[in-house]
């Protein structure tokens, strides 16, 4: 297995979403496990220690709070051990054209230096948005590869569509595959 340096990283929300109505297991979630599958790499889960809430409209106003604050909101596990990674395959949705704060915690928290960063990012709307922009300037030591956009309700109504487009994009990144 040629992935032994590669961590995937995913912030996802079950609850209510949009047009994909109440999942119990989240758009990223869904394609992080099978991005495991396919890289035999561990995922790591970043979760908030205060969480997000089910209600679609009451989670934008939280989230929309802590982006307004800058906020680095507490994660809920303990960081992933970094020792021996060197590319990290980083899932989350697009929120605002923006990632969720808990991604920066994250990211803030852990040495990136050298790092390579592969951003997948669910969305329904407008792709990747400006995420991989912010990761470049936030993260300058760490070189932010070429990303992949993924619509929510393509990973629900498609889930063969999802794990295509994700099976080309690391292959097309030079991870060995299953
Ligand atoms: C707070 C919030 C803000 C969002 N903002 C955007 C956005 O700006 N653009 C977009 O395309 N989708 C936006 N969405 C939709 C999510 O990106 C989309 O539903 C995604 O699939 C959620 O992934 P998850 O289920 O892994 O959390 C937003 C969703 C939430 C909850």
């Amino acid at each position: 297995m040629g992935n032994a340096d590669t961590l995937i990283a995913c912030f996802s929300r079950s609850g209510e979403n949009y047009r994909v109505g109440t999942i119990e297991k989240g758009n990223g979630m869904i394609i992080a496990e099978e991005a495991a599958r396919l890289l035999g790499a561990p995922v790591y889960g970043i979760a908030t220690v205060e969480g997000y809430p089910e209600d679609y409209e009451e989670c934008n106003r939280a989230a929309r709070k802590e982006r307004e604050e800058n906020a680095r909101p507490a994660l809920r596990f303990p960081l992933p051990d970094m020792a021996g990674i060197s590319r990290l395959v980083l899932i989350y949705p697009n929120w605002w054209g923006d990632l969720p704060m808990a991604v920066y915690t994250m990211l803030d928290s852990i040495s990136t230096k050298g790092l390579c960063i592969y951003p997948i990012c669910t969305h329904e709307w407008n792709g990747l948005g400006m995420t991989d922009r912010m990761l470049g300037q936030a993260y300058p030591e760490a070189s932010v590869m070429k990303g992949l956009a993924i619509r929510g309700t393509v990973v629900q109504d498609s889930r063969q569509e999802m794990a295509e487009a994700l099976h080309r994009y690391l292959a097309e990144s030079g991870f060995s595959l299953d």
